[in-house]
Formats: structure tokens, C-alpha cells, sequence
């Protein structure tokens, strides 16, 4: 018997959606590693370079400076505390509390105003009148979603007329090949010791299936009864009796099934919605990177960066490339 198979017949553990499985569970959702939110900025450092580049990706192919913005599930603030200073005003919603209280402890850190953050389930509707945001910016976050094409339907209802979304989102097809099933321990401030994540990605259906086993005994015990591979469990060679040991020591097994659409799949998804055009382009986050690695003189400050990277960014979010490679969307009502 296969690890999820055993997992579905003799674990049975309870369904839940993305954010009781992890996201209220989570102190950081990056690790504290995002620049200004949790790190002095640097620029010496190429991820911040790429995050910067990602700040500006969102307000180049929105064109929402100077305007009202929802940030659609915005985890520990991110983009919507990066983008604020450029906009009139962000509003972040999350269907997770936890979330909420820790995008509202890191603005008030920050000293950020105009940002503001809402606990809401996008299932439910959203607390917001029609055509309330002149553009919606999403990081990873419809794909969390139970239900991606009501959420679609959603957003396009509280989005102004020609207002625009861009959204960076995670096809599974980055995971082909040895990543389709995969395992790792994950840090969780839940009351249990040692908590796994077991997935199961299903590329063709644009599916995952992931499993939360969390024990009251060490990771070291429980390494004894794998064999590791990449970080990660090797689970091919899963023994009975190393299942029987989970079974045995498991306190708690939840299991979140969400929806990866692939580029193509989103822009029907999109189009069915009603919205009327979708321009497919390269991230920012991916040209600062690239430039980092190719200027010899970097610029000095936050703000030199800023201007340097600013019309790079603009245009590159401005050509449209081909679907195949999975790229960010902007997606016009
Ligand atoms: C992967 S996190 C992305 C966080 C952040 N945007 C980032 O890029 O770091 C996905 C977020 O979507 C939120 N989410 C999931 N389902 C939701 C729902 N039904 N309504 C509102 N937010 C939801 C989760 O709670 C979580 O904070």
C-alpha cells in the first residue's frame, strides 16, 4: 500500500481548508525573511532585489499609485506593507485571524496608516461594496483558496470597471518530476512537537492533496523511521513498519485539498468571470534578480534602487509572453 492510500483508509484525518491547516498556525509565513517587514533592507542582497522588484511589478502592472487597493490574502503583509507608501490606501483580507493580528502587529511596527487589515472568508462574499478598489494585487493566495472560480467571481464584483489584478500564483508544474510527492517537517506554534506535511500534487488535474501528521515525540525519533532524501522524506520507500510507528505516535492528522491552475486554465477561469483581457508578463521579482547578477555598480541606497529599477519593471510588465511559462497575470475588468 502506498503512503496515501495507508493515509486515507487508516489515518483518515480530518478535512480542513488552507488556513486551519497551517496559515493560523504560523508566526511567519516567510520565515521572517521579507525585507522592511522583518529585515533592515539591503541592497547587497540579491532576494531583496527581487523583492523590490516584485513591489513594483504589482504597482507598475496595476497603475494603482496613488489609489484604493486590496491585497487578497496578504499572510504577514506582503505585498500590501511595501506597497502602501505609493497608494492612497491598501486593505488586506484574510480569512485567517491569526494572519490579521500579524499584518496589523507588523504596520503598527512599521508605522504604516493607510494600511488596514480585515479578517473575512472570500467563500462568504467579502464585506465590500461593488466596484470598491480601483486594483486587487494577490501573492500565492487564490490558489489557497477552496474554491479558486468563486473567488475569481468575487474579486471581479469589488473591482472597479477597467480596474486591474495582477496575481502571482503557484502552478504545480514547477514541481515536476521528483517534487510531485514530497514530505518535509514544518515549524508550527501548535501544541505538538513535530509536525510533517506530506504532499500529494496531482499535475494533470492541477491538484494537491496535503497531509498534516503532527506528533508529541522529536523529529530525530521520527527520522529514524525514514530515509531522507532532498530536505525531505524519501517516500517510495516507506516501510510498514515506519507507518505503524506514525500510527502510533500520531496526535493530530488534517488533510487540505487545493486547486493549482496552470496559466491557460486561469485565463478561462478569468474570462468566464467576465473580466475582458489578460496579459500574461514576466515577474519583476525575475528582471531584478537578473539585473542584480549583471551590474557591476549597485546602486547605494533603498531609494536609488527604487528609481533604477522603476522603468525596467515597467516595461517588462508590459510585454506579453507566452503561457507555457507559467508567468504572472494581469487581469483587466
Ligand atoms: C500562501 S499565503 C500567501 C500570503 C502572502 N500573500 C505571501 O505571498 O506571502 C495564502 C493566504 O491566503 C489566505 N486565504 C486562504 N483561503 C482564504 C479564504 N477563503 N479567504 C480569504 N483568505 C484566504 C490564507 O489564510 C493565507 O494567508
Amino acid at each position: 500500500m502506498d503512503i496515501f492510500t495507508w493515509l486515507e483508509f487508516q489515518v483518515k484525518p480530518k478535512a480542513v481548508d488552507s488556513s486551519e491547516f497551517i496559515y493560523n498556525e504560523m508566526e511567519s509565513q516567510s520565515d521572517m525573511t521579507l525585507p522592511i517587514i522583518y529585515q533592515p533592507f539591503n541592497v547587497n542582497n540579491k532576494l531583496h532585489w527581487g523583492s523590490l522588484g516584485e513591489i513594483l511589478d504589482y504597482l507598475c502592472a496595476t497603475g494603482c499609485w496613488g489609489k484604493k487597493v486590496l491585497d487578497f490574502g496578504p499572510g504577514d503583509g506582503w505585498p500590501s506593507l511595501l506597497m502602501a507608501s505609493h497608494v492612497e490606501e491598501i486593505t488586506g483580507v484574510d480569512v485567517s485571524t491569526k494572519r490579521i493580528d500579524v499584518c496589523n502587529e507588523n504596520a503598527e511596527r512599521l508605522g504604516i496608516k493607510n494600511a488596514r487589515f480585515i479578517t473575512a472568508d472570500i467563500n462568504e462574499g467579502l464585506p465590500f461594496e461593488d466596484a470598491s478598489f480601483d486594483a486587487i494585487v494577490a501573492a500565492s493566495a487564490i490558489e489557497q483558496t477552496p474554491n479558486p472560480s468563486l473567488t475569481v467571481k468575487v474579486l471581479y464584483r469589488i473591482l472597479k470597471p477597467s480596474g486591474r489584478i495582477r496575481m502571482f500564483y503557484e502552478s504545480l508544474k514547477i514541481y515536476s518530476g521528483e517534487k510531485e510527492k514530497e514530505a518535509f517537517f514544518i515549524d508550527l506554534s501548535n501544541k505538538f512537537k513535530t509536525n510533517l506535511i506530506i504532499f500529494n500534487r496531482d499535475i494533470k488535474s492541477e491538484k494537491a492533496v496535503q497531509y498534516l501528521l503532527s506528533f508529541n515525540i522529536s523529529r530525530e525519533e521520527l527520522e529514524e523511521y525514514f530515509s531522507l532524501k532532498n530536505d525531505g522524506i524519501d517516500l517510495t520507500e516507506i516501510s510498514e513498519e515506519s507507518l505503524q510507528f506514525i500510527k502510533n505516535n500520531l496526535k493530530d492528522s488534517r488533510k487540505c485539498i487545493t486547486y493549482h491552475p496552470s496559466a491557460s486554465s486561469w485565463v478561462s477561469m478569468f474570462r468566464s468571470a467576465g473580466f475582458t483581457k489578460i496579459i500574461p508578463s514576466t515577474e519583476g521579482r525575475l528582471f531584478a534578480k537578473k539585473l542584480f547578477d549583471l551590474q557591476k555598480e549597485h546602486p547605494q541606497t533603498e531609494e536609488e534602487l527604487f528609481r533604477y529599477l522603476l522603468p525596467i519593471i515597467k516595461t517588462a510588465v508590459s510585454f506579453e509572453v507566452s503561457l507555457d511559462s507559467e508567468p504572472m497575470l494581469t487581469i483587466i475588468k
